[in-house]
């Protein structure tokens, strides 16, 4: 008989992967295989982001090859969870819509996905976490070189213009034993590269352990690795967590601090916590202590009555802080959020237009950041490798193409950068 396989289609943010991640691991416990293709898969599961509009457009759109297939065998199970089915009567309004979805959870029941397969019709929502189930699931990782690792849940930050804590809750940090235990596990298993996953890792509070003694913690794990973490929020980045980054050969010097705007009044406005100064005095000291510091942020154009001034002001900051790479997005209304009642809602002509002034900016930062790497010396990591085409990153962040006769996936090559691509680097191993 043919093994029972499931197919994962993942919306969303690095915490949803791992989420995915999890689930696999659930489903692999009970003899399940994972599938080629969602065509072959008898439980195929929908694991679903709402923080923008288009995340839930794409997987409105999606829903439709699952309602054929069902069709043609009505024993395949549809699973919807995630971020869209825990928002407040969502999952109803959905198993409206869309009748032939068998079973619908909420972020904070997918522990429980291997007790709910035999349902149909079945939705089941929790309100709230139950940290000691979150932390029981061992994944199935889908990638080789690296691995994430959950060392908090939830957010306690409510900007104003998001949907992530009225959908992940409260904040709850994993107790550091486990994540220490977890990192030499997969650094047992040959992994390379961990990525630390929280909404704000810098308020990671395990009993009197905070995230700079967690980091400290990491820093005495015998081995080459490196380390990353998604996200810092920079009202809570502290100089003792700079410090010991940079001190730390196993420690990315790549950051992602998302400042979201360029004017303090949009800042209050989004209840960010910072001002522009606070945020550039942090950039300095960063930059102080790791000459080579690869930067990264989110920006959000478009908040409700952000002004062409206030977008000016953006577009002025990330010319004086010339990020290596910038996530930007429109600001979408999310229902429940504060921003969602603020008047001088701007329109959709506005934000797209700001948004290509931006990434056009960002681009010709982008063109001359790498220029400037030209010559110089990194560390790569080898993420992809086909035949001798080879893509990796360097410590501080920056995606490389090379070329290499050797097996070097998942190894560390010293490169030196010989050409750029536009805003991509081309190196030769030395
Ligand atoms: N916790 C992280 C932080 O504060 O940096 C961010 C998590 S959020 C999933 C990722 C990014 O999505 C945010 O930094 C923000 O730029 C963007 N975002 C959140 N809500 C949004 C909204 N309503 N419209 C557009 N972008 C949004
Ligand atoms: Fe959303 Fe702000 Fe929390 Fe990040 S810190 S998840 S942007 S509320
Ligand atoms: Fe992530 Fe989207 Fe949920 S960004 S936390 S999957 S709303």
């Amino acid at each position: 008989m043919k093994a029972k396989s499931y197919y994962i289609n993942t919306y969303g943010c690095q915490m949803n992967v791992h989420e995915s991640e999890k689930m696999g691991g659930i489903l692999s416990d009970r003899g399940f295989i994972q599938a080629d293709s969602i065509e072959e898969a008898n439980i195929i599961i929908y694991n679903t982001c709402c923080v923008r509009n288009t995340a839930e457009t794409k997987v409105f759109g999606h829903l439709g090859r699952a309602k054929k297939l069902k069709e043609l065998n009505k024993d395949i199970k549809i699973i919807l969870c995630g971020c869209m089915s825990q928002q407040e009567g969502e999952a109803q309004n959905i198993i409206k819509k869309y009748p032939f979805i068998d079973i619908i959870i909420g972020t904070h029941n997918i522990m429980m996905l291997g007790d709910y397969l035999d349902k149909t019709k079945f939705i089941e929502v929790w309100k709230e976490a139950k940290i000691d189930r979150e932390i029981d699931i061992k994944p199935r990782r889908e990638r080789s070189v690296n691995a994430w690792i959950n060392i908090m849940y939830g957010c306690n930050n409510f900007c104003s213009y998001c949907i992530v804590p009225f959908v992940r809750g409260r904040e709850r940090s994993r107790g550091a034993n486990e994540i220490l235990d977890e990192i030499k596990n997969v650094l047992d298993n040959g992994y390379n590269e961990i990525t630390l996953l929280g909404q704000n890792v810098n308020s990671y509070k395990y009993e009197d352990i905070d995230f700079k003694s967690l980091l400290e913690k990491i820093r005495d794990i015998k081995g080459k690795f490196r380390l990353k973490f998604l996200s810092s929020h920079p009202k809570d980045l502290s100089l003792d967590v700079i410090k010991i980054i940079s001190e730390t050969d196993n420690f990315s010097k790549n950051i992602h601090l998302p400042i979201q705007a360029g004017s303090d009044r949009i800042l209050l406005l989004m209840n960010r916590g910072y001002m522009i100064k606070d945020y550039l005095n942090k950039v300095d000291i960063m930059k102080k202590f790791m000459p080579d510091l690869g930067l990264s942020t989110d920006i959000m154009v478009g908040f409700p009555s952000e002004t062409e001034e206030e977008f000016l002001d953006t577009m002025n900051l990330i010319n004086q802080v010339k990020f290596d790479n910038i996530f930007s997005f429109i600001y979408n209304r999310r229902s429940g959020t504060v921003a969602d009642k603020m008047s001088g809602q701007i329109s959709r002509e506005i934000k797209i237009d700001r948004i290509q002034r931006l990434i056009k900016k960002q681009n010709e930062i982008g063109g001359q950041k790498a220029k400037e790497c030209v010559d110089k010396k990194f560390e790569v990591l080898v993420e992809f490798q086909k035949g001798n085409k080879c893509i990796g990153k360097t410590d501080n962040g920056k995606p490389v193409s090379f070329e290499s006769e050797d097996n070097v996936f998942n190894k560390f090559v010293d490169i030196k950068i010989i050409e750029t691509k536009n805003t991509g680097l081309i190196g030769k191993p030395i």
